[in-house]
């Protein structure tokens, strides 16, 4: 069996596709596994249900492993189970492309490193995302905090206090490749503005990784809320995500911010200790799905 976490992205959503540093961290809690069995003929359930697009994805992106590894062999089945939400920022893609890549290479006696997982998780996500930075595969590949900028060489933040994350789902289903390619006009129509907004989201990123290794806490929320209101700014917030954040950053957050492709799906919240349960009740009473994951613990 293989499995592959879920991940968040703590600093520089969208701007990381136009060549930005961004932060993504693993998230654990939440993951998919793959299992494969010899069979006479090819089969794949899920133990989850699937859209008609969810289904044709998941063909394509075996069609892509296939390829890529050179196999023609199709006997055999796979049995996917997957706990990381659809459609909200998390990772689901992504998981779901390691997960089939090590557990496919694996059963062929093809022993991939994390390098050659990565790249072709890559070519699977371009299914998903159309123009995809990359930041998802690798974090999810690597499992490990990291600073990505897009074909820069990947680097991994080392994380001098560990931290809590609160993750609350708003439950709407957004499409990061509609909205990428909505910013992708924006763009366009306003590069000045936009490259502003994207620079000011680099110099965001930059900052955060340090503070995330020398461990400045206070200064991390900070980051989280400035980010926030550059997503404002280029519209991939919505009422549902700002309230979430509004909920956190009233009861005592650090910071807080959505995360992913936005319009939709999870926001998340940096709490301290004494404030880590009070800010996840009652993002759990707002929220239709709320994870907390420590950051930098077992890293
Ligand atoms: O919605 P997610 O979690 O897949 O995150 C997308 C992040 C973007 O920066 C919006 C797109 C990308 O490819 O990096």
């Amino acid at each position: 069996m293989a499995r592959a976490c879920g991940k968040i992205i703590l600093f520089g959503e969208h701007s990381v596709v136009y060549g930005k540093p961004a932060i993504a961290v693993p998230v654990k809690s939440v993951f998919t596994e793959v299992n494969i069995e010899k069979s006479e003929s090819f089969k794949c359930s899920t133990t989850y249900k699937l859209t008609d697009s969810e289904k044709n994805n998941l063909k394509k992106i075996i069609g892509i492993v296939l390829k890529k590894l050179k196999i023609r062999n199709k006997n055999f089945k796979l049995k996917i189970n997957s706990t990381i939400p659809v459609s909200s920022g998390m990772g689901s893609s992504a998981a779901l492309s390691v997960s089939i890549i090590r557990e496919i290479s694996a059963f062929f006696g093809n022993n991939l490193n994390n390098n050659q997982i990565s790249e072709i998780a890559f070519e699977c996500e371009k299914q998903f995302h159309g123009t995809p930075s990359g930041i998802d595969n690798n974090v999810v590949t690597y499992e490990k905090p990291i600073y990505f900028i897009k074909n820069k060489k990947l680097e991994f933040v080392r994380v001098k206090r560990p931290f809590t994350i609160i993750i609350a789902d708003t439950g709407i289903k957004s499409s990061t490749k509609d909205i990428v390619a909505d910013v992708g006009r924006m763009y366009e129509k306003n590069r000045q503005l936009y490259d502003r907004y994207f620079n000011e989201m680099a110099g965001i990123a930059v900052q955060a990784k340090k503070a995330i290794e020398t461990g400045e806490i206070n200064l991390i929320g900070n980051l989280m809320n400035e980010n926030h209101g550059l997503l404002q700014k280029i519209n991939v917030s919505c009422g549902e995500l700002d309230f979430l954040v509004g909920v956190a950053l009233e009861n005592g957050a650090l910071g807080a911010k959505m995360v992913g492709g936005g319009r939709g799906g999870n926001i998340i919240a940096l709490a301290e200790n004494n404030r880590k349960k009070l800010i996840e009740n009652l993002l759990k009473a707002q929220a239709v799905n709320c994870i907390t994951t420590d950051i930098g613990k077992t890293q």
